[in-house]
């Protein structure tokens, strides 16, 4: 059998988790970084960094966060200092009793994960690092949903560098989309937060377009790759700046080049990779999502996806759908309250859309629509799932 060929040198340059070396237009935010957390480095026993960094999808902050890790101990080491660093994705490990046991366990201490307290897990996370002399960075990605869920571990993360009092131990660094979440904190941790953020900004066209030829020339073989193709895939996810969604159409459209057995990657492939790709939507949102508010989500799209024409429902018509759906799979449905705060959670987390109505027809009631996707995909999306949402 002849070898096929391929326009992939590397695949696996593309996928997300893949922490490239060269990392365009975010080299003064690196910096930064690595400026604010410069005294850590250096006196990692008397000094303790928390910073802030924000910035919409796809602008680079996991990337930044990883790259920053690896920095940071490797320079820390040249001092002589041990610095860790430790990066959670809090819409996964959801309480800060989960990431610390996670913190010790990376740590190589053995923590039981049940049947201790809160403040019998602080002190032995403390004896950990204050025994071992290790200085933790932790970043907590995604920290919003953390705070949603527990408003008060803010403030005990704001805290924790205060807590041992020899020696500095601890640092963080809070990255989410939005600083939003802040609100939801009182003053005092505030006040201890707003000093040191770093904010990036959507990527332009060209920004996204010189990304995609920086991470093209270690994906793709030589030449396989229009730059037509490049520009087009950038052109799409400017409008979201988006640089994961720019690099997942490349990663896409090279399979699609592969597949009709082209040898190089012309903009119709980039362009059915976008068909192929519902912008912006994310499967793993999904997955993340409790049972209700699956239940939920089944609820509207179904709604939605009968009243063919209507682009939106009443909150009471999803509700009403979701109590059915419940009662036919035999489970006990939310009260109103529960119902009412995971359609907002949906909407905060962009996978559905709400707006009050005007004093109309229904008088004044939050209306619920589909943005990015349609019914019908969720549904099928959902569908996979289902088994799961009945279990
Ligand atoms: N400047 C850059 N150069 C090269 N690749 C980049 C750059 N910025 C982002 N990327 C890549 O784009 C993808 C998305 O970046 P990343 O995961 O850091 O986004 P994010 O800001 O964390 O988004 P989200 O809020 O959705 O988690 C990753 O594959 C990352 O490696
Ligand atoms: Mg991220």
């Amino acid at each position: 059998m002849s070898q096929r060929h391929s326009v992939f040198r590397n695949e696996s340059v593309l996928v997300p988790e893949y922490i490239p070396s060269a990392t365009p237009h975010r080299g003064d935010q690196m910096k930064a970084l690595e400026m604010y957390f410069q005294g850590v480095v250096e006196r990692s026993d008397r000094m303790s960094q928390n910073v802030l960094l924000s910035g919409p999808v796809g602008s680079g902050k996991t990337m930044l966060a990883k790259k920053l890790g690896t920095t940071l101990e490797k320079s820390a080491s040249l001092y002589g200092n041990r610095v860790k660093f430790f990066h959670v994705n809090c819409r996964i490990d959801r309480s800060l009793q989960a990431i610390l046991t996670k913190c010790l366990h990376f740590l190589g201490h053995g923590y039981p994960s049940r049947g201790f307290g809160f403040e019998e897990l602080l002190q032995s996370f403390f004896e950990a690092l204050t025994g071992d002399k290790i200085h933790l960075i932790v970043a907590f990605d995604e920290v919003d949903s953390l705070v949603t869920v527990d408003p008060s571990s803010l403030y005990t993360i704001t805290r924790l560098r205060e807590i041992s009092q020899d020696a500095q131990v601890f640092s963080s660094l809070l990255i989410s989309k939005t600083l939003d979440y802040l609100k939801m904190v009182d003053l005092s941790t505030l006040s201890s937060l707003q000093w040191n953020s770093i904010s990036l900004d959507p990527y332009s066209l060209q920004q996204l377009y010189d990304i995609l030829s920086s991470r093209s020339q270690d994906a793709f073989n030589d030449g396989c790759v229009e730059d037509d193709s490049l520009e087009l895939a950038a052109e799409i996810a400017s409008t979201y700046g988006d640089a994961r969604y720019a690099l997942d159409l490349i990663y896409r459209a090279g399979r699609m080049a592969d597949v009709a057995d082209a040898s190089m990657i012309t903009p119709e492939h980039v362009r059915r990779a976008k068909a192929s790709l519902p912008p912006q939507f994310k499967k793993e949102e999904l997955a993340y999502l409790g049972r209700h508010q699956r239940l939920i989500l089944i609820s509207i799209s179904n709604l939605l996806k009968k009243s063919d024409s209507a682009a939106y429902i009443t909150i009471g018509e999803a509700e009403k759908s979701y109590d059915a759906l419940c009662e036919s799979m035999g489970v006990t449905a939310n009260h109103h309250t529960q119902v009412w705060n995971d359609i907002n959670e949906l909407s905060r987390k962009g996978i559905i859309e709400t707006q009050i109505s005007g004093k109309g027809v229904r008088g004044r009631t939050t209306m619920i629509g589909l943005s990015l996707v349609s019914a019908e995909q969720l549904i099928d999306e959902l569908r996979s799932m289902v088994a799961d949402v009945r279990g």
